[in-house]
């Protein structure tokens, strides 16, 4: 019990809890403006699709930093250890989605990043409108880019709906935590919010 108590009344460190809700809001973000901008263009027009793309792309590239950020504080910081009484299928569970989520928030953006390196368009790539950001080396200047472009969008965009399936996913297993079994373990994710479950 007393190792229960620990692992639950133990929070993430600022810094990761930090990025864990700046990505969480940029991912949330990605997927509103990707939808909007492959789905809907004949309603929302040509030039607001066109800014969407830009901005998915800026907020892209800026998930993809924070997320190199957080892989390394993860590797070099241990995170507070999973509740004591969880059977180890369920923790085997959580710690494999936690790791395909890391995988899908390095994977997706460098997919978008090739996905544009390689446009027949040439778009060049400008951050908020304010920061130049250069295409991935060879991509460019392949001779079937067209192809090379399309094949990646595929992928892409079936990353992205792949990690939707993830969220929700990760969206129940959290809903179970606090509303059935009751350990508030999400508490340990959210600065100012009161740690210990129902248990303790
Ligand atoms: C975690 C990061 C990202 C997420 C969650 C995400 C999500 C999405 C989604 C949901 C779509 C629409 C998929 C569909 O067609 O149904 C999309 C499309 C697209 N994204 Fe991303 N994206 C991310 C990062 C990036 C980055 C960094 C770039 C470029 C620098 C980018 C460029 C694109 C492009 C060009 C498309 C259109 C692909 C096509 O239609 O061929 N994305 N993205």
């Amino acid at each position: 019990m007393a190792s229960l108590k620990t692992s639950l009344s133990e929070r993430y460190t600022a810094v990761a809890i930090l990025l864990h809700w700046l990505i969480a809001a940029g991912i949330l973000a990605l997927i509103v403006i990707g939808l909007l901008m492959t789905q809907f263009q004949s309603t929302i027009g040509p030039m607001e699709t066109f800014s969407l793309f830009q901005l998915h792309k800026s907020i892209g590239i800026t998930v993809l930093l924070l997320a190199v950020i957080r892989i390394l504080w993860r590797f070099t910081h241990k995170p507070p250890s999973l509740p004591a009484d969880m059977p180890p299928v369920e923790k085997g569970a959580a710690h494999g989605l936690h790791w395909l989520l890391y995988v899908l928030m390095l994977g997706l953006p460098l997919t978008g990043w090739a996905v544009v390196s390689s446009s027949p368009f040439n778009l060049p790539t400008v951050l908020y409108h304010l920061v130049p950001w250069p295409d991935l080396p060879i991509l460019p200047h392949l001779a079937n880019k067209g192809a090379v472009s399309h094949v990646l969008g595929w992928v892409h965009a079936y990353g992205a709906w792949t990690l939707i399936g993830l969220l929700v996913v990760h969206f129940a297993a959290v809903f179970r935590h606090q509303v059935i079994k009751r350990d508030n373990i999400l508490a340990r994710m959210v600065p100012g919010m009161k740690l210990g479950g129902r248990r303790q």
